[in-house]
């Protein structure tokens, strides 16, 4: 198996911390997933214990710190280890990064120590999985057009609506959530909540058949009179809806990762079967139609790698990457979907079949256009950085 392609500026980019987290996913990938991620996406879920795993390895809260449970790391390291994760199972990789970016992100940010301790800690260690509940059946990309609601109810709050397409919907034991407080007021009325599962009146609705990304679960959340204490009020009205919109510019770091994950088991596959499978009699990665098709897929995911370490590293140091985050995605989703075209297209029949991985990594790629914001919403994001320079 092929697993040299990424390491082309790694060495000359990355820190020993950064590169010790990347081989470290590297190995878990390898030799926990890899040989498995037929059998997740063919079952529809990603084994508990395979899951407590990446927990006690500290995935699910790299850049969250150690006093909070976290691996105290940054960013970067965040990207490299979602990359090395999709690569081998991109189901995977978006369990951890949906909980992550923006559950994690959001009580690291804007919780009062008191939520941190009681939510994040359990998260970061990943004892517990999180979900982030914002979309809805009728808003998606407009996200301030959310119609649940958040009542005031004494001390207290009454949550009613339902949130759509929401990723460790079902799998997830808290939701941070977020909901109309007083629609006169836009999105200075939304607030944000965390919620935990269990609570009366929080229940799961369907779950959704998927193309791709099939051992993640995506499902609907109910509030139906769902009462929550004040301790539950994440971000008050006036900056939640900012605050998720901040949210989703670390998601969208962690979604591009993802897509150059998955472009990467897209060449590294598309390599393997080039230089095993012979027409004419001849290794056909020896024509030069197949070689333009490497060639073009390796440059595109190199730069959608470093596209994505540009946002990360902005991140880390904390300066504005939101223009930044919406290109590495923008770029990185596409790249992901072209190398998955093109390793089924080099694949021929056999690129369509379940005995390879290829179609697989097609279907996957398809929902890094999607989720935490289209392609066309990446578009609206860039050109209005560029606009208000
Ligand atoms: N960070 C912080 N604040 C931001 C921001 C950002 N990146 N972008 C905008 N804001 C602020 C604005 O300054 C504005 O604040 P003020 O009014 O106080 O000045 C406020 O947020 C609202 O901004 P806009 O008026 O520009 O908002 P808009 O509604 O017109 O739309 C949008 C902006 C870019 C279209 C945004 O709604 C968006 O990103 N939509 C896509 C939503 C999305 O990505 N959904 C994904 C669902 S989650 C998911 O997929 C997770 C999963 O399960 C995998």
């Amino acid at each position: 198996m092929t697993l040299a392609v990424a390491d082309s500026a790694g060495g000359l980019v990355l820190n020993e911390a950064q590169q010790a987290a990347r081989d470290t996913a590297r190995e878990f990938a390898r030799e926990r997933l890899l040989p498995i991620a037929a059998r997740i996406d063919e079952e529809g879920a990603v084994p508990a214990d395979v899951l407590s795993e990446l927990g006690r390895i500290g995935f699910f809260g790299v850049f969250v710190p150690e006093r909070w449970g976290g691996a105290g790391l940054d960013a970067v390291s965040y990207a490299l280890v979602i990359e090395e994760i999709a690569r081998a199972c991109a189901s995977t990789a978006v369990i951890i990064s949906a909980h992550s970016s923006l559950v994690c992100a959001v009580l690291l940010e804007h919780g009062t120590d008191a939520q941190r301790e009681r939510w994040l800690t359990p998260l970061a260690q990943g004892t517990r999985l999180g979900c982030f509940a914002l979309s809805e059946p009728g808003s998606g990309s407009d996200a301030k057009a959310m119609r649940t609601t958040a009542r005031r109810d004494g001390d207290g709050w009454v949550l009613n609506g339902t949130k759509n397409f929401i990723t460790n919907g079902a799998s997830g034991h808290v939701a941070v959530l977020l909901a109309q407080t007083d629609p006169a007021a836009g999105h200075k009325g939304i607030a944000c909540f965390v919620v935990d599962k269990g609570t009366p009146g929080f229940t799961v609705g369907k779950l959704e058949h998927k193309l791709g990304i099939r051992g993640s679960d995506t499902a609907q959340l109910h509030f139906a009179d769902c009462r929550v204490g004040p301790e539950s009020l994440l971000v008050a009205p006036g900056s939640a809806f900012r605050a998720a919109l901040h949210a989703l510019d670390g998601g969208r770091v962690g979604i591009a990762a993802q897509a150059v994950g998955i472009a990467r088991a897209s060449l590294e596959d598309a390599l393997d079967y080039a230089r095993q499978r012979t027409a004419f009699d001849r290794p056909i990665s020896e024509f030069q139609a197949i070689q333009w098709k490497l060639a073009e897929m390796a440059t595109d995911i190199d730069a959608a790698r470093l596209l994505t370490w540009r946002a990360a590293a902005l991140k880390d140091a904390k300066r504005p990457y939101t223009t930044q985050a919406a290109m590495a995605k923008l770029a990185a989703s596409a790249a992901a979907v072209r190398a998955a075209t093109e390793c089924v297209q080099i694949h021929g029949g056999y690129g369509y079949i379940r005995e390879y991985p290829a179609e697989r990594h097609y279907r996957d790629a398809k929902i890094t256009e999607l989720y935490e914001g289209t392609s066309e919403i990446m578009h609206l994001v860039i050109a209005e950085g560029l606009l208000k320079g």
